[in-house]
């Protein structure tokens, strides 16, 4: 299934097709995959509902395209390359024979234990091939997949544990994690007190700890796998049937489960992967991302195993034993095409050069960033020393809610300036929209970022909520998809994302909703009113700066940082630690009681001189505390 672009004009002629005739774009696509019954219409939409469907009536089951279709011609040919935190421990490599034998397996273990078509199960797991399995099979008998990712808090888990009304939780006794071991189960089990929808979980041994199993519902993976067969039919699943739910955050309250289906997300993995990377049929492949968020689920696993590619999982850190440990893998294992975070590539840059310049990277071909804007400094170091300036750098713009990468080079085909994610995917029409909702269709300008005709793997609703899906991400502007991030196009028609222009913070390519935090910070006892904010942060694209109000300002300032930092990693968990935090007598409101953010935001930003107007505001005074003690 080759469905990879071959040059420039073919692009652009296929991006005119996509526009003028987009079903006609995506039937020419999905019809090469594998469908146990053919779909009978390619869409049918409408952005107000919001009703999205693709490929209507087909039947499929995307591990049949991941795992069955490839047996024939390459069975043998590695699907998975895993590398492990230490690198003096063996790597482990699964054909993708290998690769089905074990997912069926586990898939059979899964129905053993109740687990039926439609049931959600949530994964959280270290970063081993067993998640990649356990995704894998949750998708072959038709189980909803939602994976949390590893660093998330008991509380946070159990949220989404309750949201989703999980039936089974998927997990390791620890993980590791440069020089540190975090006890998994032991999460778990404080999760599962406040979750009881779940019945059965089930543990990999990965760290060698005995955890606390409880009688009748933990049950370890060796056993739930042993005496099954390697053959497990793959359960026929309609286009639109639920794949999985992935939460995210977003600007108000609790973080949102994110749903995709199943036939539209398969074809546009695949279509998005081979074309963005040019993935060509002997390539090893490496994405650094963890299973836990958006990036994992599309580009190591699905997009990466329809195309019958070999794809490597990574355990460790990017510093662990040293800052030089991306390249060494790179030239370990020959990797041709390597997509990895801006965060990751500031914080390397901090190390020095050397511990890049020791590797050869020969290998290399294309390489991707994602998750954030990447400032032109990191985007030429990783340009220059990692890819010797030989390899096109892709940056990628796309979300969670749009399954796959929208925004990009593809490979080497495409023009390419520093910063610029570039120009739209064949079937993707992003648009401008000014404050009042009117499309800008000139060049050289900014505004809001929108989507106006669907693509396959568009988000399809919030679980359990479609309201809020509506209200979220159709409702701004009627009759568009809104992203949520400001854009700017140059003279020649190039994106550059801004980023956010809701209350969402991007802190190392991470989402957090400010209200989410301030809902965390909350719940400590000595605080009364909170308000956060982000702020230019050097390595991890922004920082948390949390302004908090207390009963009475803490006698012990440290002590009572650390206080609020540990409610913080209680409720979320460490990657939402506030970096600043900075106690106030109260927080500049306007007469109506509403925050005024635009000021924090300013003071954060290290910018007390552009407040704009504060007349407005019921108390001045308060601004001026803040300022005074801005950090
Ligand atoms: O603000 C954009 C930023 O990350 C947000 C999406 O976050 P999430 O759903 O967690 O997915 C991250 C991985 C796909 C976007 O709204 N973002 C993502 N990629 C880029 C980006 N900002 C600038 N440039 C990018 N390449």
């Amino acid at each position: 299934m080759d469905l990879r672009i071959k040059s420039y004009q073919e692009y652009q002629e296929k991006y005119q097709k996509s526009t003028e005739d987009p079903e006609g774009f995506w039937d020419d696509i999905a019809k090469q995959f594998v469908w146990q019954k053919p779909y009978d219409k390619v869409c049918e939409w409408e952005f107000e509902t919001p009703d999205v469907k693709w490929f209507l009536n087909g039947q499929l089951n995307i591990t049949e395209n991941c795992l069955d279709r490839h047996l024939e011609r390459r069975g043998n040919k590695l699907a998975l390359i895993w590398e492990p935190n230490d690198p003096k421990e063996a790597f482990v490599r699964y054909t993708y024979r290998e690769l089905h034998d074990k997912v069926c397996a586990f898939a059979n273990g899964l129905k053993n234990k109740g687990i039926k078509k439609g049931d959600r199960v949530v994964i959280y797991m270290p970063m081993i091939p067993e998640l990649t399995i356990a995704v894998l099979a949750c998708a072959r008998i038709g189980a909803v997949h939602s994976v949390v990712f590893a660093g998330f808090s008991a509380n946070a888990m159990a949220d989404r544990i309750n949201d989703a009304q999980a039936k089974m939780v998927i997990t390791a006794d620890g993980l590791n994690r440069g020089t540190k071991q975090v006890p998994l189960k032991r999460v778990v089990n404080e999760a599962l007190r406040a979750c009881e929808s779940v019945e059965t979980v089930v543990v990999y041994n990965c760290i060698n700890w005995s955890p606390e199993m409880i009688e009748g519902r933990d049950f370890w993976w060796n056993d739930v796998i042993s005496g099954m067969s390697t053959v497990c039919p793959a359960e026929p699943m309609k286009s639109e049937d639920m794949l999985f739910i992935l939460y995210t955050s977003g600007s108000t309250g609790k973080p949102k489960g994110v749903v995709h289906t199943c036939g539209g997300y398969m074809v546009y993995a695949a279509y998005s992967f081979q074309n963005v990377f040019q993935y060509t049929e002997s390539d090893v492949y490496w994405c650094t991302a963890d299973i836990g968020w958006i990036t994992g689920h599309t580009y190591i696993v699905y997009g990466p195993m329809l195309s019958g590619a070999t794809t490597m999982m990574f355990e460790g850190v990017p510093t662990y034993p040293d800052a030089g440990r991306f390249w060494q893998v790179c030239d370990k294992h020959g990797v041709n095409l390597f997509y990895t975070a801006p965060t990751a590539i500031r914080a390397l840059m901090g190390h020095g050069d050397d511990h890049v310049l020791s590797y050869s990277l020969d290998s290399l071909k294309v390489l991707g960033t994602v998750g954030e804007p990447i400032n032109e400094e990191a985007w030429n170091w990783y340009r220059v020393h990692v890819g010797k300036e030989r390899c096109p750098i892709v940056d990628t713009w796309w979300q969670t809610e749009t399954g796959g990468i929208m925004i990009s080079g593809l490979g080497d085909l495409s023009p390419q300036k520093a910063a610029h994610a570039g120009y739209p995917l064949p079937g993707i029409q992003p648009v401008l929209l000014d404050q009042d909702g009117k499309e800008i269709n000139e060049n050289g300008v900014e505004g809001y970022l929108c989507i106006k005709h669907p693509w396959p793997s568009i988000l399809r609703t919030t679980y359990g909520d479609h309201e809020r899906c509506k209200n979220t991400y159709f409702s701004h502007y009627e009759g568009y998809y809104f992203t949520g991030d400001g854009a700017k196009r140059d003279e020649n028609g190039m994106y550059r994302i801004i980023g956010r222009v809701d209350d969402v913070i991007n802190v190392s390519g991470h989402r957090f909703g400010t209200a989410e935090i301030e809902d965390a910070i909350n719940h400590n006892k000595m605080v009364v009113e909170s308000a956060v904010v982000g702020y230019p942060h050097d390595v991890k694209g922004q920082g948390i700066y949390a302004y908090i109000v207390c009963e009475n300002l803490p006698k012990d300032v440290e002590l009572a940082k650390g206080e609020i930092i540990e409610t913080v990693v209680e409720r979320i968990g460490k990657i939402a630690k506030p970096e600043k935090i900075q106690f106030v007598s109260g927080l500049p409101k306007t007469r109506s009681g509403k925050i005024m953010r635009r000021i924090l935001r300013k003071v954060a930003e290290g910018e007390p001189d552009k407040l704009g107007d504060t007349s407005t505001l019921l108390d001045p005074e308060v601004v001026e505390e803040i300022v005074e003690g801005a950090l």
